[in-house]
């Protein structure tokens, strides 16, 4: 399996807020780092979440704001194991989110040359390329309703991992979601895949959680990454404490649920980027 060193950038997403992208982006790169891989999280996120749910201080390090103003190389800034006061394992790594990417379009348009016509959500590909080859995955972790970065992310990614809870309007959010996959692969990165659909917070005694299920077994067949996670309360109890429930809860049956999600992450990664298959959800569907 030596193919698995080279890298795959995944854009974790759903533009809806609240369901569960920061909590997959963790957890699963935790699994996978567990499982021997080395990990990249860039948080796109004003509000930093995965950044502090690392338990690292967002005002503490430059991070994705500045190496996407192109004041600062990625591999300068990322957090590691080695600085001081975290508990980030060896081989996660961490670009963080931080309150000035408020301000990310303001200053990128006043940084850009009138001669330079590059737009602008193409911000994070260059800082790809320079990373391949240092990781196995880089999880972009996308902000919520936010889109010069979630575009910028998509654009710039090899693979996309839709995540949803059973909350509110998500199957329209689903659907809305992969209208902009669409959109993305449509103006500018045609080779943009869908790796799978990561369900959290599953109740099975409510009635959205088994439309939701219903709902994904029907439609992304072959990509819903299994196991479902249910909702459990130590995934919010590990996050006030800013720690992954790899940390808090190692033999907590959904910790193992994850586990078994990674798995099944690279069994998609195999087949539909390293495979001879189609990938595409329409090519699936006919
Ligand atoms: N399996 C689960 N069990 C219980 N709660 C969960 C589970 N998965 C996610 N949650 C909760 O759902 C909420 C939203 O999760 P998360 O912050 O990961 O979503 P998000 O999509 O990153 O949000 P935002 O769009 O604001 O960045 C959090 O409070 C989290 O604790
Ligand atoms: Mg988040």
């Amino acid at each position: 399996m030596n193919h698995i060193l080279q890298t795959l950038a995944i854009g974790i997403g759903n533009q809806k807020g609240g369901v569960g992208k920061t909590t997959m982006t963790v957890q699963l790169a935790y699994a996978l780092v567990e499982k021997g891989r080395k990990v990249l999280i860039i948080d796109l996120d004003v509000n930093a979440g995965s950044t502090k749910h690392l338990g690292i201080d967002p005002r503490a390090y430059l991070g994705t704001f500045e190496v996407l103003t192109g004041d600062e190389e990625p591999l300068a800034v990322i957090v590691t194991h080695e600085d001081e006061g975290n508990t980030l394992p060896k081989n996660l790594h961490l670009l963080t989110g931080s309150r000035k990417l408020e301000e990310l379009e303001e200053r990128l348009r006043m940084k850009q040359s009138k001669f330079d016509d590059t737009p602008l959500h193409d911000v994070v590909k260059p800082v790809i390329q320079k990373l391949r080859g240092h990781y196995d995955y880089i999880f972009l972790d996308t902000p919520p309703s936010a889109p010069l970065p979630i575009v910028a992310a998509y654009k710039a990614a090899d693979g996309f991992l839709l995540v949803a809870i059973p909350e509110g309007l998500a199957i329209q959010g689903l659907q809305e979601a992969l209208h902009d996959v669409e959109e993305v692969r449509r103006y500018g990165n045609p080779q943009l895949k869908l790796v799978g659909l990561a369900i959290g917070a599953v109740d099975v005694r409510t009635r959205l959680s088994k439309e939701l299920i219903h709902y994904v077994s029907k439609e992304f067949k072959d990509y819903l990454l299994k196991p479902t996670i249910q909702r459990s309360t130590i995934i919010p109890t590990a996050q006030t404490q800013q720690k992954s429930i790899f940390e808090t809860h190692p033999d907590h049956p959904i910790t193992h649920c994850f586990r078994e999600m990674a798995q099944d992450f690279e069994t998609k990664i195999e087949r539909f980027f390293w495979g001879t298959r189609g990938s595409t959800l329409e090519a699936e569907n006919g």
